[in-house]
């Protein structure tokens, strides 16, 4: 049966794949109250559309930290892909390189920086965990940088992993025969068995608890790339950002699966953006499944999204052109809700073209 939308590929997925991996790329933290309210908000943001404008040409090409993309969306980092398919994370990259894309590589990846690199031409990021021992981050980031990487996104809501319940009952750990190829060599390359889940494990003995807005100044004096703070979610913080002299904030909950009963990214997104007063782009990740939601966030004032999950499910489904068709999907949906509220360029998706809960009401109440 023919695939018409991101969200059915999750039930291919769940069926091809072993159900500790499933449950690995599936969960949310706890309760996943923020895993179903990343998704519900949506729902609850409407569209104002404008008739009458002429939209035969429409153009979704956009411009992140200095590189030109096709569309305003984007690879979020996702860990251990080729628990999902043999291809792994040059599937994912070679996909979204094609559709002129940006693919962002997790720390925790199966293939390893130099690997994702030569799978052909490509703008990507690299999604960085600092490990307490900064020896092995320093290095790291270098070998990013030589691998052609164009910035650094600095996942900051992970000082310990989330309780995500299925990763305990199924004792979760990376199957021996894969390794976080990014650390290969170092000791630091596979998980130990453990009574619970093997990456919280990991996680608690590896990962730096002390990371603070210090190492953010500390980072930016090993590395020329750009610095992207993944997981900022309030005005606060986003101030803080600024100040870091960071070139971007992602406004990330990690896909539910960190600090359950956050809100749902895209209620926390306006708040950040207004924060930052334009000075460096907002992006944002979190339940986006469908091109309303792409444009619902621009509309907010993010600059481009990321998907975490569509491209895992796809991948898992049908590999590369798995995740080509994801992308193509969200293209062809967001170039269609474009169209159909009258938008013919990114910078005429502004704040009018929706309405959103905390609006103030537009239409007179029923007497
Ligand atoms: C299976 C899985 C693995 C993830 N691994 C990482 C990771 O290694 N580093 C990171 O910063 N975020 C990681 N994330 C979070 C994603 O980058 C992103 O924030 C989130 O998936 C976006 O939500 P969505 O899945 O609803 O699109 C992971 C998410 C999932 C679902």
């Amino acid at each position: 049966m023919e695939i018409t939308n991101v969200m059915e590929y999750e039930a291919i997925a769940k069926e091809k794949l072993p159900k500790m991996v499933y449950d690995y790329y599936a969960s949310g933290a706890e309760d996943q109250w923020t895993l179903q309210e990343n998704r519900n908000a949506f729902s609850r943001i409407l569209f104002r559309p404008r008739i009458l404008i002429d939209v035969s040409k429409i153009d979704m090409t956009t411009s992140i930290l200095g590189f030109n993309i096709s569309m305003p969306i984007m690879i979020a980092p996702t860990a251990m892909l080729k628990m999902a398919h043999p291809e792994g994370e040059y599937a994912v990259a070679r996909a979204a390189s094609a559709a002129g894309t940006i693919m962002t590589l997790s720390s925790w990846a199966t293939s390893n920086v130099e690997e994702v690199a030569s799978t052909g031409p490509g703008i990507r990021f690299f999604q960085l965990y600092v490990m307490k021992d900064r020896n092995v981050v320093a290095q790291l980031v270098r070998r990013a940088e030589r691998a052609g990487f164009k910035a650094i996104a600095l996942t900051v809501d992970t000082p310990r992993l989330g309780r995500r319940e299925a990763d305990i009952k199924n004792r979760f750990n990376l199957p021996p025969h894969f390794t976080l190829k990014n650390f290969e060599g170092l000791d630091l390359g596979k998980m130990d068995k453990a009574d619970d889940s093997g990456l919280s494990s990991y996680v608690s003995s590896q990962v730096d608890q002390s990371l603070s807005w210090k190492d953010v100044k500390w980072l930016q004096t090993i590395t020329h790339l750009p610095i992207l703070l993944k997981g900022v979610l309030t005005a606060e913080d986003a101030r803080l950002a600024v100040e870091a002299g960071v070139s971007g904030i992602i406004v990330s909950n990690h896909g539910a699966r960190q600090l359950d009963y956050v809100p749902a990214t895209i209620m926390a997104l306006e708040e950040v953006v207004k924060a930052v007063q334009g000075r460096i782009p907002v992006f944002v990740d979190g339940g986006i499944r469908r091109g309303t939601d792409v444009f619902k966030a621009l509309a907010l004032g993010a600059s481009g999204i990321f998907v975490g999950r569509p491209a895992v499910f796809s991948l898992a489904a049908h590999g590369e052109a798995g995740v080509r068709k994801v992308l193509q999907m969200l293209r062809d949906e967001f170039e269609l809700t474009m169209a159909l509220s009258g938008c013919r360029s990114l910078k005429e998706i502004t704040r009018d073209r929706i309405l959103a809960p905390w609006d103030s009401p537009r239409i007179a109440p029923r007497l």
